[in-house]
């Protein structure tokens, strides 16, 4: 198949378009560079450019006529989109209309989206099914949501599918370490305890031990970005059967706790680095799990690396090896 690929060379873009070249499809990665690199891409071309620019976007899809776009292009950083709010609308949800525009212009038909649990906010049951009321506590959350009201307004036209993805937690990198989270203001727990454990940082503190789970720290669903990968290549397929429409979960169905990931961390590095406890960082919802058995049931999907060590394990091989910016 014939696939456009916007913000492939990014952490979860490139282990996708890593998977479309071993199933050989065709891939074309559209990228302005702003946290990705080309390094990344592991298959498939580029083309450099911005989804604000609808005259490069609109040539790149009429010549290239992609049967699905797969649209990971987004900013992701939860506390800056509290402080720069309109720059995440303008980039997540504004530029994702101008995909949709040229789409629909070019009968590009198939289209998987890349949704987040922050969809949800604080959800009111653990673990949380697509069902769930979306309630979204900042603005990266509330521009994603955006989109996927965007996209239920346009399920019911005949010519267009779409499946969005709501990842939990994402970490780990590719097993030979050829590609991982390259982005070097990464805030996210596994980076941040690999990074301190290899000197990056002197402490990693944890954000708040007062919650109301067994021991104190908040749980969630860490999910391997290459079974992430797998879920997008099960939606495509999906759509290509023919199916309706539709939103899923991708996650494992059940949570570690921060203190049992810095455990974790220990373990695999065989390092002991200093851990301190801190405040409460703003908006984290205490127990993040997702119900998972909507994508098992209906895309067939079942996880390959459902083993918190084996997750940390491929990020610190990838992190002991990373290239830099
Ligand atoms: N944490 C620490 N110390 C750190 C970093 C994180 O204690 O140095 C804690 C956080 O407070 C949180 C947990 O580790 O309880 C996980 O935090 P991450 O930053 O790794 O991930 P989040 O759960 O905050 O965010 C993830 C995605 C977001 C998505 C969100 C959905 O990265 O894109 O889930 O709630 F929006």
């Amino acid at each position: 198949m014939r696939i456009f690929v916007t913000g492939g060379a990014g952490y979860i873009g490139s282990h996708v378009v890593k998977a479309l070249g071993e199933k050989g499809h065709d891939v074309v990665v559209f990228d302005n560079l702003s946290s990705g690199n080309e390094w990344a891409l592991l298959s498939g071309r580029l083309i450099k450019g911005d989804l604000c620019d609808k005259a490069l976007l609109g040539s790149a899809i009429r010549e290239f006529r992609p049967e699905a776009v797969v649209h990971f292009a987004a900013l992701i950083q939860v506390e800056e989109s509290v402080r720069e709010p309109l720059r995440y609308f303008r980039n997540n949800t504004a530029n994702t209309l101008n995909l949709l525009e040229v789409m629909k212009e070019n009968s590009v038909g198939r289209f998987i989206f890349s949704s987040t649990a922050a969809v949800y906010g604080i959800p009111e049951k653990v673990p949380v099914d697509e069902e769930a009321a979306l309630n979204p506590i900042n603005p990266y959350g509330a521009s994603k949501v955006a989109v996927e009201m965007m996209l239920r307004a346009l399920a019911p036209d005949p010519a267009f599918k779409y499946v969005s993805l709501r990842y939990f937690n994402v970490a780990g990198a590719d097993g030979s370490a050829r590609i991982g989270q390259a982005y070097k203001e990464s805030t996210h727990l596994i980076t941040r305890a690999l990074k301190t454990a290899k000197g990056e940082f002197d402490r990693l503190s944890v954000f708040g031990t007062d919650y109301q789970t067994p021991d104190g720290t908040c749980i969630r669903d860490y999910i391997h970005v290459d079974d992430l990968a797998d879920a997008h290549l099960f939606a495509l397929n999906y759509l290509s059967e023919g199916g309706k429409s539709d939103v899923f979960n991708c996650g494992y169905g059940h949570g570690y706790s921060v203190r049992e990931i810095v455990e974790t961390v220990k373990k695999v590095t065989g390092i002991d680095f200093k851990v301190v406890e801190t405040d409460r960082r703003a908006g984290d919802p205490p127990v993040l799990i997702a119900d998972s058995l909507k994508i098992r049931r209906k895309l067939g999907w079942s996880p390959r690396y459902d083993n918190v060590e084996y997750i940390v394990r491929t990020a610190w091989e990838w992190e002991r090896k990373r290239r830099r910016k």
